[in-house]
């Protein structure tokens, strides 16, 4: 046996997950920006995993929604992790595969390695009908036991409410994660019954059926970090500090300075270059690219944009989906960018709001810059060329285009295409009258002093 690509797998999502108390189903809570039946499946993927099910409740429409283009199956009732599998027996039966995996949809930490060692020691010489990912909690509490023979070789597994002192005694445990012989599957499934304590049909009840049948089963070791299963919004936390932890170390890896990780947060699909450099309170969203040499300043919020080689952001700056900054771009304090394109060299250094723009190489935006592209009913865009200069605190109303190299004078409000080279100001014409401050203060202090002098006589 044992072509490693042949392998199928089950995911099990059919509960609601009631102590998240949530309208959601459990595995469409994300981690790091993705729910999390979707890091099982993208993880399965990357372990070569063919034909991925997964088992849903009746009406859970989103999982089977965000698992797609792969199948799911209905657990009409939710009668216990075997019947579960069996739910899917057809859609099992349709794609035979030398391995069928079956995992749990709340688990979102386990790590490709480690189902690939599993898979590892299916292949083995020995062969065995089932492999099970164990783990050593520091409190074994309600774990399924995995009780082994002399030999190491896993005997059975007893779950909590149906274990014997002794049983529970034992430290290893069933993290809930199998490989299991994809020819035998079915057929050692469908002779499980319900005689235990929940009255469910148990899919840990597969070990002794195997057995039974002449085959064997073994164990395969995993962190107790990476079997962490998500059951409330506790446990939901800890597994997003686990996953950050694992996205910062990975951006540290890949040649980024991360000057304080614990207060920076990924999302799953974040893609930094070499040199990178993030301050302290960046949060990233989903769908960033970060090119080489970029400096991330402190405090700023970024979310589907693509930030070029060697540009600047923040601190304090917020780039929104679909913001293009290309090389060298400069992006200040409290500058806000969308779905604009910033060419090569522009900046915006301070308190500057740019929205469905397109900014020329070299353009300068003035502090207090406002593209105005909505007018309450549609968005506009603005164009500013190359090179142009846009003075402080103007009002760019779009729809609007500036051309190449042209100045517009500070605190204007541009309601017109203005042509390149050109200098555009709205502002009105400054007056001055000579001597007029000192003659107004002369006469307004000496009344102040009148009048004071009045209520010191009373
Ligand atoms: C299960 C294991 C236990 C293991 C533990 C690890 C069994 C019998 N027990 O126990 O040995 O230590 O996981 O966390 O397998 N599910 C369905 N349909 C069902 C029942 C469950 O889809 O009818 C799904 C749940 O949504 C969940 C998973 O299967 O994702 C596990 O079910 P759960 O009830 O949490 O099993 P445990 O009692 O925790
Ligand atoms: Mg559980």
């Amino acid at each position: 046996m044992a072509d490693p690509a042949s392998t199928n797998a089950v995911i099990l999502a059919a509960g609601m997950g009631t102590r998240m108390m949530s309208a959601m189903p459990k595995v469409m809570h994300p981690v790091a920006g993705r729910p999390m039946v979707r890091h099982v499946m993208a993880m399965l993927e990357q372990a070569g995993a063919e034909t991925i099910i997964t088992v849903v409740g009746p009406g859970m429409d989103e999982v089977v929604h965000e698992t797609r283009p792969h199948p799911a199956a209905v657990q009409t009732e939710r009668l216990g992790t075997a019947h579960a599998v069996l739910a899917a027996k057809d859609l099992i039966a349709a794609a035979p595969a030398d391995t069928l995996l079956v995992l749990f949809g709340d688990t979102p930490l386990i790590r490709p390695e480690t189902i690939s060692r599993m898979l590892a020691r299916r292949a083995s010489p020995d062969a065995p009908g089932v492999v099970v990912l164990g783990f050593e909690p520091e409190d074994p509490g309600a774990y399924g036991r995995l009780i082994t023979g002399p030999g190491g070789n896993l005997e059975k597994i007893v779950e909590a409410k149906d274990a014997s002192a002794d049983e529970l005694a034992v430290g290893l445990c069933n993290s809930g994660v199998m490989a299991i012989d994809g020819k035998k599957v079915l057929d050692w499934l469908g002779r499980i019954g319900d005689a235990n304590a929940k009255k469910e049909f148990y899919l840990t009840d597969i070990i002794e059926t195997a057995i039974r049948d002449g085959a064997h089963a073994a164990v395969v070791m995993g962190d107790a970090d990476e079997v962490l299963g998500v059951n409330s919004r506790t446990d939901l936390a800890a597994a997003e500090a686990a996953m950050q932890d694992r996205l910062r170390a990975h951006a540290m890896a890949g040649g980024a300075t991360l000057t304080d990780p614990g207060s920076v947060f990924f999302s799953w699909d974040t893609v930094l270059g070499r040199d990178v450099s993030v301050g302290p309170n960046v949060v990233f969203g989903a769908g960033v690219t970060v090119g080489d040499d970029v400096t991330i300043r402190a405090f700023c919020h970024i979310e589907g944009a693509a930030i070029g080689p060697g540009a600047i952001v923040g601190p304090f700056a917020r780039l929104r989906p679909g913001t293009v900054l290309e090389r060298n771009v400069h992006i200040g304090n409290f500058v806000e960018v969308k779905a604009s394109v910033m060419g090569e060299g522009a900046k915006a250094n301070h308190l500057t709001y740019i929205g469905d723009s397109e900014v020329g190489a070299g353009a300068n935006m003035g502090a207090g810059t406002i593209t105005c592209n909505y007018d309450g009913h549609f968005k506009s865009k603005t164009v500013i060329g190359r090179g142009a200069f846009i003075g402080s605190n103007t009002a760019l109303v779009a729809p609007v285009t500036i051309g190449d190299g042209a100045i517009i004078g500070a605190g204007s409000a541009i309601v017109k295409d203005v042509a390149a080279d050109a200098l555009a100001v709205t502002r009105a014409k400054q007056a001055e009258v000579q001597g007029w401050a000192k003659r107004f203060n002369t006469k307004r202090g000496a009344e102040k002093a009148a009048a004071k002098a009045r209520k010191e006589d009373t």
